[in-house]
């Protein structure tokens, strides 16, 4: 059996796939370049950079596909079902991660951190200019209470922060130990001072917030998307960020990756990291793991673990 891995992943993963399999490690291949080669291949384990598409699988002899990660958006899931491969993810190991960046990302934007830097960096001692608002008695709106909207949650409650929560479908007893209420996705768009996105990208979040939900918020609103590209429909938000509809936000992550073109990048109310959300030496370690043991269970036949 061999293993293709066409992305960074943690040296950890691939001593893991190396002690029962051959893997070859060939990242930043074109759907072309993978096409050509996929063939000799019985899985292939990617992060989110390669783009899994029908046509590379068409030709291959896949048995699965392992994705180092939580997101699934960046693997043609049809294809692969109608292909008959398997693919696992690694759900569980960048939860604390994703939401500590997510965190981080709500005080920058409270306390407008990253233009405070760069202006003293540039020479410029301004007290004034970057006034904050405080998150204590605030209200968090968590659109998406999986495992990373939950631990937003809870860190944000530690925090002194209201949450108010949309996701049509969590089972109560998932949350019924965390001071949240949970109601409809309008009323946490009307009533939230702060609102972070941890929802998949699927055809029901695609562009789930635009002109129509920056409408209904609150004028000076602060939105956070840790999640993915797509969510927020970014040429709305580009006008409700230059209008002041909303005051700021913090996105991880973008429709195009890397977003250079995007006019996003000039505004100075719009802070952006480069899909570093799950990047923690821990995280990283943990999804590759996980995501090896789960190709190799595949291979071997056994019940896997995340499906
Ligand atoms: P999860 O599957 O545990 O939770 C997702 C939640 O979204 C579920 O509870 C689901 O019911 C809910 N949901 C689905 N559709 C919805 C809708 N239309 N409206 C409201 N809620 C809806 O996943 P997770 O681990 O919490 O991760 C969430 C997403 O975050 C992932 O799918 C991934 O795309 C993204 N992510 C990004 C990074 C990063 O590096 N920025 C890291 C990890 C995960
Ligand atoms: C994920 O879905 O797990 C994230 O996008 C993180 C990543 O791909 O590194």
């Amino acid at each position: 059996m061999k293993i293709l891995v066409s992305d960074d992943i943690a040296q950890e993963g691939i001593d893991i796939l190396n002690q029962e399999y051959q893997v070859d490690v060939k990242t930043k291949l074109s759907e072309d370049e993978l096409v050509e080669i996929i063939g000799s291949y019985d899985a292939l384990v990617v992060r989110s950079a390669t783009k899994v598409t029908a046509k590379i699988m068409e030709n291959s002899n896949l048995k699965v596909i392992g994705r180092a990660g939580v997101g699934v958006d960046n693997i043609d899931l049809e294809a692969a079902t109608k292909k008959g491969i398997l693919v696992v993810n690694a759900p569980e190991g960048n939860t604390t991660a994703a939401s500590e960046h997510t965190i981080a990302l709500l005080m920058a934007l409270a306390r407008n951190i990253p233009e405070a830097v760069r202006s003293l960096k540039n020479k410029v001692w301004d007290r004034k200019r970057f006034m904050g608002i405080e998150l204590n008695g605030k209200t968090l709106g968590v659109v998406g209470l999986g495992r990373i909207g939950r631990e937003v949650a809870k860190k944000a409650i530690g925090l002194g922060m209201n949450i108010l929560a949309y996701d049509p479908y969590i089972i109560k007893q998932q949350v019924e130990n965390i001071d949240i209420k949970v109601v409809d996705l309008d009323s946490v768009l009307k009533e939230a001072d702060f609102i972070t996105f941890h929802v998949p990208l699927t055809k029901s979040t695609y562009h789930m917030v635009g002109e129509k939900e920056f409408s209904m918020m609150k004028d000076g609103v602060m939105l956070i998307n840790c999640a993915r590209g797509g969510i927020i429909d970014e040429e709305a938000l580009y006008e409700a960020l230059k209008s002041g509809k909303v005051a700021g936000c913090a996105l991880d992550v973008f429709e195009k990756e890397p977003p250079l073109e995007s006019p996003l990048l000039d505004l100075p109310n719009l802070i952006a990291t480069p899909h570093l959300g799950a990047s923690t030496q821990e995280a990283q370690v943990s999804v590759a793991v996980d995501v090896a043991k789960d190709v190799i269970r595949a291979l071997k036949g056994e019940m896997v673990k995340n499906p």
